[in-house]
């Protein structure tokens, strides 16, 4: 197993712990944040919640942030028009990506659906380049269970 495998295998029952019981979706969020971003290290771990026609910033660890993302726009409006999973190993050759931090290098973006509709998002920002894959998608997607289901890629 590799080492950031069980840094997620250890990460599923703290956030298991910190969500059971629990139905408010904003202080799940703020946990669940903040439990990836301690146990995972990245540089931005954070959820954006669809507002109308927008995706409004929710709970986040790491530095300030874009407040408003319109549908389409940015990685971010991107997955959430797509209802699917982005990984973007080089965020600059991403179209249209939103730097909120010029440290960003790769991102993952994994929407959150109910009832067949993306209600919000969680976004993973790294410092490095091609951080993500397919094992921080399928542990990160078991992550979201409390707050819907998550989009597949
Ligand atoms: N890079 C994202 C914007 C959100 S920040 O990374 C926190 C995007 O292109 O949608």
């Amino acid at each position: 197993m590799t080492e950031k495998e069980s840094n997620y295998q250890a990460l599923l029952p703290e956030v298991e712990a910190l969500t059971a019981g629990e139905t408010d979706e904003i202080a799940n969020m703020a946990n669940i944040a903040a439990a990836i971003q301690a146990r995972m290290g990245f540089h931005w771990t954070g959820f954006y919640r669809v507002c109308g026609e927008e995706l409004v910033l929710g709970p986040f660890q790491g530095p300030v942030a874009c407040t408003r993302i319109a549908y389409g726009r940015g990685v971010c409006g991107t997955a959430w028009k797509e209802a699917r999973t982005l990984i973007v190993p080089d965020v600059d050759q991403f179209p249209g990506h939103i730097a909120c931090s010029a440290l960003s290098r790769s991102e993952i973006v994994i929407p959150i659906l109910r009832e067949g509709a993306v209600v919000a998002e969680l976004d993973i920002d790294s410092a490095e380049l091609d951080t993500f894959d397919a094992v921080d998608e399928h542990y990160l997607t078991v992550l979201l269970t409390s707050l819907g289901s998550a989009a597949k890629s």
